[in-house]
């Protein structure tokens, strides 16, 4: 069977990255959370006091900046900055409230665009995130579009930070949902979405395994 690309796109908090891991796991494939890419940026930034408007400083940082993943003990993906493990840190409200802004940065995706399709050039790959099947990989095998209702989405969000024993408010997750979306909708390099040839799914209704095997039937297809 070939090696194929199945790039994953849509909004916030809808089981991209949770279809996206499974998906990858049945596969054999390599998973790629380009949206941890770039919230391991932002919490740089952050730690480091960047100046997003300054564009010497931004490039300054970025060259400093080295991301990567390894796989842990229970097989799972996990993003490391400069060799520390930030799974936890970039997951933060902290972070989450100014991924959407730095990613609007010309620089930041350049950098982590070309990342990306070097981390994919092998194939055998499943990459989710908002620009994935539009500018990293547009000739991708697989192109799935993912959508569900605003509070579906905040549910499974919240719950996801809860998990992670972060105690956030419905109302906040909800704003941090919309604004999110807002601004990666609308920014001028890359916006969030569709692409032509992009399968949508819809999975307010639908549980993360029937996700899966969906997405997992329409990959097998194209082997
Ligand atoms: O996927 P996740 O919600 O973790 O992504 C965090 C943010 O990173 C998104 O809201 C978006 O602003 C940005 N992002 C992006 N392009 C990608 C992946 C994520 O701009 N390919």
């Amino acid at each position: 069977m070939r090696k194929i690309v199945i790039a994953i796109d849509g909004y916030s908090a809808c089981g991209k990255s949770s279809t996206a891991k499974e998906v990858s796991n049945i596969l054999g494939y390599r998973y790629i959370d380009t949206g941890a890419m770039y919230r391991a940026v932002t919490l740089y930034f952050l730690d480091h006091h960047v100046a997003t408007t300054n564009p010497k400083e931004v490039g300054k940082a970025l060259q400093d900046i080295h991301i990567s993943f390894k796989i842990n003990s229970k097989n799972k993906s996990e993003t490391y900055l400069n060799g520390l493990n930030v799974e936890k840190a970039i997951r933060t409200m902290r972070v989450s409230e100014m991924v959407s802004p730095v990613s609007t940065i010309k620089d930041v995706r350049v950098a982590m665009v070309e990342q990306q399709r070097r981390m994919g050039k092998e194939r055998g790959v499943v990459m989710d995130g908002r620009d994935i099947g539009t500018v990293v990989f547009p000739h991708a095998d697989l192109k799935v579009f993912m959508n569900a209702d605003l509070l579906t989405r905040a549910f499974r969000r919240q719950k996801e930070l809860l998990d992670r024993d972060q105690m956030v408010d419905l109302d906040e997750v909800v704003e941090n949902i919309l604004q999110r979306d807002k601004i990666d909708t609308t920014r001028a390099e890359s916006p969030l979405r569709q692409a032509e040839d992009a399968v949508v799914l819809d999975t307010t209704h639908v549980t993360l395994e029937e996700q899966v095997d969906e997405v997992v039937r329409m990959a097998l297809a194209k082997m």
